[in-house]
């Protein structure tokens, strides 16, 4: 079989970085052909790929949908830090190429999600809900796109809303915790890969789910993974990792 052919976008940064070594590290599988950079014409780049990976930042989210519709190429997204906006004009592109976004490409953190959910479900509402993520100090972004997600899945199991019940980090006088409250909690610091913890705290016990990376490779092989998954899928919704790790409930 030939290997994919993917075009990557954000190739001179940290994951870009990370993608490349993955990908040569199996040239049987995966063939790098273009790493389209400012100033380039991505549509023309992308003419002769099979699909997109993209670990840059939200600001080239516009050049990005547009070229990669207009090229008629799937697209993988590990970028992360995107306003409602920029999401919603990638909801907007998924209905023209398949699109996956996920905020985490690593096995171990989408466990995590996995988990979560259940020990949520689990532990029920007694138990107070709390994420703290910690992330290298040049990070740009925060909350971390996982950490994101992780109070996104705390919010559907516990029915509570983001706009009302998230407290991102507590300062001054907050006063006594609300039951319906999920703090979240940035730490930067040095060469920190990315931690994330959510603890459950309840009255006589907690639980902490702790997931930490040691190193970029993960999230490079997961990426390449999904791109691999991702050609054979229809447009028409956002698929996330749950999808390709076949995590989805549901999914046996
Ligand atoms: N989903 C996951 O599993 C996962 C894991 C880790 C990180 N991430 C996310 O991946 C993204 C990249 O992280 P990183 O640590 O690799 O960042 P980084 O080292 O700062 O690299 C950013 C890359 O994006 C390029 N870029 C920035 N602005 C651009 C623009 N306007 N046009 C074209 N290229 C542009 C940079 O190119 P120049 O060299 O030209 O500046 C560079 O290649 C972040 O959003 C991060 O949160 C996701």
């Amino acid at each position: 079989m030939e290997p994919l052919r993917v075009s990557l976008v954000g190739a001179s940064g940290r994951m870009g970085q990370a993608v490349q070594d993955c990908a040569r590290r199996h040239p049987e599988t995966f063939a790098l052909i273009g790493m389209p950079g400012r100033g380039d014409d991505w549509t023309a780049a992308f003419e002769h790929c099979d699909a997109v990976i993209d670990f840059s930042l939200p600001e080239t989210t516009d050049a990005l949908i547009e070229a990669v519709v207009a090229a008629r190429k799937p697209l993988v997204v590990g970028t992360t830090g995107h306003d409602d906006e920029g999401r919603g004009r990638i909801a907007q592109a998924a209905k023209s190429v398949p699109i996956l976004l996920a905020a985490n490409f690593s096995v171990g953190v989408n466990a995590l999600f996995w988990l979560t959910r259940k020990a949520t479900e689990i532990l029920g509402p007694d138990f107070d809900l709390e994420v703290i993520e910690t992330h290298h100090r040049l990070k740009k972004d925060a909350p971390s796109g996982t950490a994101r997600r992780l109070v996104e899945i705390l919010a559907d199991v516990r029915r509570l809303s983001l706009e009302r019940d998230l407290r991102p980090g507590r300062v001054g006088n907050a006063g006594p915790r609300e039951a319906n409250e999920i703090g979240v909690h940035s730490v930067r610091g040095g060469d920190v890969v990315g931690e994330h913890t959510v603890l459950f705290a309840g009255m006589g016990e907690r639980v902490e789910l702790t997931h930490r990376a040691a190193s970029r490779e993960t999230f490079a092989a997961g990426a390449l993974r999904a791109a691999a998954w991702l050609v054979r899928q229809k447009s028409g919704r956002i698929y996330d990792m749950e999808d390709v790790l076949g995590l989805r409930e549901g999914d046996s």
